[in-house]
């Protein structure tokens, strides 16, 4: 089955042709990033209106490097949420086009749970259930992804996103933005004991939380401006250190609770190269089997909404033919 993907959540706009949920024929990102680089973080006004220049050429460029033309697609698949809700209209609106002028069932899917199908692209057989964890700018969420591909939702944060902590902690140091590619490039001069800074992991819940440990960077910037010294190699990678220890140690910890031995991650913040490092030495004490999307598919891209649309379609055996954007999934 010939899937077209389209997504539109954020600030990429996003068009890919995958084949039966696995393999990818085409995947095209069109970044906003230069355009929201000057604010220091998305402006929705201004991602809505470049998805609206973007998405017909980036459509076209997808069934064009795949070789394929519209008629030939068997199944749209569009984010329908949670994002933007300016971007996701237009995903949503090009999809529904599409699907109305040329006669094409559409899915409507969630951008969540579509980073986590970014890992059927890669890995052929993926062992079910499987703890998942999302991490990016706007999400962090743990799931089980039963053996039908059925999601049970554990947590979310109940503030901040990782990422989005990754993004305030960089403008905070004026690093510049999106901030957690320069975190993660910085840390590694930097020394990962150098502040202890606490790892939020809310005990009774499978919720995380951010912000807390946000303000303990601030505050701890503060000290160390008075005192005329900002190790900013050093603040990195002890805050990185604590975003990525939490994760690790709630995800360890979902796995033991429900005797799951798989994980799949997914979302931008996946691509941390101490988060992947670590993360795979733990799962190898711990004895879990671990799968991590490649870089490129970790960030934004329409290549998981055509996976997901596609397993949505075969496990439901019906399809959203009345998408509407939705902020929440
Ligand atoms: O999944 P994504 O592309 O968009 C959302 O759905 O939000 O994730 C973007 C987020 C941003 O917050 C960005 O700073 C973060 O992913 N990110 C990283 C890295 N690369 C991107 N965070 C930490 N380390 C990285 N290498
Ligand atoms: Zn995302």
């Amino acid at each position: 089955m010939l899937v077209l993907g389209i997504e539109t959540s954020c600030d990429e706009t996003s068009s890919a042709v995958v084949v039966d949920g696995k393999e990818l024929r085409s995947n095209i990102v069109a970044s906003q990033v230069d355009f929201h680089k000057a604010f220091g973080g998305v402006v929705p006004e201004i991602a809505s209106r470049k998805h609206l220049e973007a998405i017909v050429p980036v459509i076209d460029e997808a069934l064009r490097k795949a070789g394929v033309k519209i008629e030939d697609i068997d199944l749209i698949a569009v984010t329908k949420g949670p994002g933007l809700p300016g971007s996701l209209v237009v995903g949503v609106v090009a999809a529904k086009a599409l699907a109305f002028a040329f006669r094409k069932p559409i899915v409507g899917v969630s951008h969540i749970q579509a980073h986590i199908f970014a890992n059927f692209l890669i890995y052929p057989q993926i062992p079910l259930p499987a703890i998942c964890l999302v991490v990016s700018g706007g999400h962090t969420d743990l799931f089980i992804l039963n053996k039908d591909k059925s999601v049970r939702h554990l947590g979310r944060t109940r503030d901040d996103a990782a990422g989005e902590a990754f993004d305030k902690v960089a403008k905070l140091l004026s690093l510049g933005y999106p901030g957690g590619p320069i975190i993660d490039r910085l840390a590694r001069q930097g020394e990962p004991n150098f502040i202890a800074f606490p790892r939020p992991l809310l005990p009774d819940s499978w919720d995380f939380s951010f912000s807390g440990l946000k303000t303990a960077v601030l505050r701890e910037v503060r000290k160390l401006q008075e005192k005329g010294e900002l190790p900013i190699p050093h603040i990195c990678a002890s805050f990185q250190e604590a975003v990525v220890d939490t994760l690790i140690e709630k995800t360890v910890l979902a796995c033991k609770e429900f005797g799951i031995s798989n994980v799949l991650l997914g979302g931008g913040v996946i691509a941390n190269s101490r988060l992947r490092e670590k993360f795979k030495e733990r799962a190898d004490k711990e004895g879990l089997k671990l799968f991590i999307p490649t870089l490129n598919l970790c960030t934004d891209n329409a290549a998981m909404v055509a996976a997901l649309g596609y397993y949505d379609w075969q496990r439901r055996g019906a399809v959203d033919f009345d998408v509407e954007p939705s902020l929440r999934i």
